[in-house]
């Protein structure tokens, strides 16, 4: 088992909140206190090892206003996501918030997240075994927690899906974008400017087995989260990916600044 890449564990320093990257207190602490001065309400969608998976949402001032649903953490070793989340909740703008209606998944792999490593406590991958579309992976405690909730995440995430993940052994940064489109939209190609303005972009061809055209990989559903908001029916799903041979704190700052981009796309 000790020589499973995923098992292995990526911890950094993580000075601007003056811990290390796995440091799970300080993260829900501070997280705790922006959203309790944001105005954001919670909900315990289960637990796992003794700690709450929480599902936040705000609710918008207008009816109309597009609902945005935006998750991280779902692998340990790729913990600028919730950091870059953290970051981007602390230092928004009241005004955004008003014009959308936003809901997070800040941590969906504390087990993962804790130890530094891809895979969760049960040695699970929690980005796996939501449609029954490429392997037979079963979901893990984490996905299944969310897969008992699937109308209210399809619900919160009806005009749109951010996930921010990392590719630790990469030095390129590209995204995943799911549109129901034949080519890329302004909001693909939005992300993917973002994430170029912090790091050099993936080359075209293949990651993780999948074509890469631009910096973006379009249109390949498998049996991730965001595939399966896609499939029931949000209207659009992207994952975003930081590379990790990159330093920690430009790694935040892109995320921070995707989930910007994101919430701005839609004001
Ligand atoms: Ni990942």
């Amino acid at each position: 088992m000790l020589d499973n890449p995923d098992l292995i564990a990526h911890v950094w320093p993580n000075p601007k909140f003056d811990c290390l990257s796995n440091d799970y207190g300080v993260f829900a602490s501070r997280l705790r206190a922006v959203c309790d001065a944001r105005g954001f309400e919670s909900t315990v969608l289960g637990v796992t090892a003794g700690q709450p998976i929480c599902l936040l949402t705000r609710m918008a001032s207008r009816p109309s206003a597009s609902r945005l649903l935006i998750a991280s953490g779902f692998h340990g070793e790729e913990p600028a996501g919730p950091w870059g989340l953290l970051q981007a909740l602390e230092t928004l703008n009241d005004g955004i918030l008003g014009d959308i209606q936003l809901s997070i998944l800040p941590l969906v792999n504390i087990t993962g997240f804790s130890r530094g490593t891809r895979l969760n406590h049960r040695n699970e991958n929690p980005n796996r075994g939501y449609l029954a579309i490429d392997d037979s992976t079963r979901a893990s405690e984490e996905g299944t927690f969310l897969l008992e909730h699937e109308a209210r995440l399809v619900s919160l995430g009806r005009d749109g899906v951010l996930s921010c993940h990392e590719d630790q052994a990469l030095a390129h940064a590209y995204v995943y974008a799911n549109e129901r489109a034949e080519s890329p939209g302004d909001l693909a190609i939005a992300l993917r400017e973002c994430n170029a303005g912090h790091f050099p972009l993936h080359p075209d061809g293949f990651v993780d087995g999948c074509p890469i055209k631009d910096g973006i990989v379009f249109n390949q559903l498998d049996s991730s989260f965001e595939s399966w908001l896609l499939k029931r029916g949000a209207a659009r799903t992207y994952c975003t990916e930081t590379p990790g041979q990159f330093g920690f704190e430009q790694r935040v700052s892109a995320n921070a600044d995707m989930i910007t981009t994101f919430m701005e796309f839609f004001r």
